[in-house]
Parts: structure tokens; C-alpha cells; sequence
């Protein structure tokens, strides 16, 4: 039997050596990412660490790691997330948690954006729904444009979006990625570019595999 939780401490460990001393890192949000949290706060690294939730501010602060507030930085070195799926060409599929338009704002802030999953989550091909934030302003005429959305049985988002989910096919994750970003009323969609990502780190039963959706560098 697959030990998924082995897998994700083994992947969150991988990724907590990349924080050196100094650096400013973006700390993603989800059970993969509470591993990383661990692993970080074991490695006393001095470091600045933003959250990209208060679920994730809390627990690192619990952990004795201190979290600043992502208003006055300009860029992050590192920032470091989980993923609902990731498929070969390297789009991720995120926001489960809730937490996508956070993600997707430090993940495009930071040098380097590195994904942890186990191996449950690298698919074949990225399945719907598609996580949403969307304004409360016009909730309903946005739902009327966008079709086929549900909305999320959720708290809203700590910036006040309302969560729902998206249904529709993935077969071109970059067309589904413009057409929701040119739905106005959409705040932010689960799509990740392949472009935004460095590398996905992946814990197997075995070993632990470093891909580079855009290349060695
Ligand atoms: C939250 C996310 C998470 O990164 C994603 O849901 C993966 O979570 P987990 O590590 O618990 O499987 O996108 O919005």
C-alpha cells in the first residue's frame, strides 16, 4: 500500500534544504504543505516567510517560524506549494484548499516556484472542476456568463471572494486558463501555467524525482 503521508514528508523535506539563509520564501497552503512546515521549522533556517492563508500563518507561527505580512515585498526568492494535480506537461490543477488566488499571487512573485506532491497527484491529463474565486459584486451575472459552477459550500476567501468550482474538460488547459481569466467577476482560477513552475518535486515509494516543467536551467 502507497503511504501517501510518507510520501508528501518525504517531498515537503526535498524542498525545505532549497531555503537557504536570507532568503524571503512563499509558504503554500495544504496538508503537503504542513510537512514542509515541520521541516522548515526543524531546520532553524533564518529566513523571511510569507503565508499564503491563515491556516498557514497560524501553523507556521505555532511552529516558532515567523510570518511576515506580503504587503511590502516585492519579490519573493522561493515559494513553495502543493497541487491538487500536475500533469506531464507541468499545468497544475490547485485550490482545493481555497487558497488559489494567494497561491497564484506568491507563486508569480517568486523566482523560483517549486511544487510538492506525492504520487497520487501527477495525472495523465488534468480533471475538473476548476477551483474559483470569484467577486461578491455581481455573483450572480458572473455565475449566468461563466455556466456550469457551483458554488463552494466555504467561508469566503480572506480578501472576500466566494470559492465554487468550474466543470468543464481540460483537454487544453490554456484555452479553459484565458477564457476564465477573461470572465469578469473572476478573481483568480486554479489553473498554474507550466510557465510559472521551476520544478515539481515528487515523492514515489522509492525515491523522490525532481522534474523541470521548462527545462533544466
Ligand atoms: C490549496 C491548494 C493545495 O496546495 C492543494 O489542494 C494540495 O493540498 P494537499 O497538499 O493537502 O493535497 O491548492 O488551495
Amino acid at each position: 500500500m502507497v503511504d501517501l503521508d510518507d510520501e508528501k514528508r518525504r517531498a515537503a523535506s526535498a524542498a525545505a534544504d532549497l531555503v537557504r539563509p536570507g532568503m524571503r520564501v512563499g509558504l503554500g497552503t495544504g496538508s503537503t504543505v504542513a510537512f514542509l512546515l515541520e521541516a522548515i521549522a526543524a531546520r532553524r533556517v533564518s529566513a523571511t516567510f510569507v503565508a499564503t492563508s491563515p491556516g498557514t500563518q497560524r501553523a507556521a507561527q505555532a511552529l516558532g517560524i515567523d510570518v511576515d505580512p506580503f504587503s511590502d515585498l516585492a519579490r519573493l526568492d522561493l515559494a513553495i506549494d502543493g497541487a491538487d494535480q500536475v500533469d506531464p506537461s507541468g499545468w497544475l490543477l490547485k485550490g482545493g484548499g481555497g487558497a488559489l488566488t494567494r497561491e497564484k499571487i506568491v507563486a508569480a512573485s517568486a523566482e523560483r516556484f517549486v511544487v510538492i506532491v506525492d504520487s497520487s497527484k501527477m495525472v495523465a491529463s488534468l480533471t475538473g472542476p476548476v477551483p474559483l474565486e470569484l467577486m461578491a459584486f455581481g455573483l450572480h451575472a458572473t455565475l449566468r456568463r461563466l455556466g456550469a459552477t457551483v458554488l463552494r459550500d466555504a467561508a469566503p476567501s480572506p480578501d472576500g471572494g466566494v470559492l465554487a468550482d468550474h466543470f468543464t474538460r481540460l483537454d487544453e488547459p490554456m484555452v479553459v486558463s484565458r477564457r476564465l481569466a477573461d470572465v469578469a467577476g473572476v478573481v483568480a482560477h486554479g489553473l498554474f501555467a507550466p510557465t510559472m513552475v521551476t520544478e515539481v518535486i515528487v515523492a514515489r515509494a522509492d525515491h523522490v524525482q525532481h522534474l523541470s516543467p521548462q527545462g533544466e536551467p
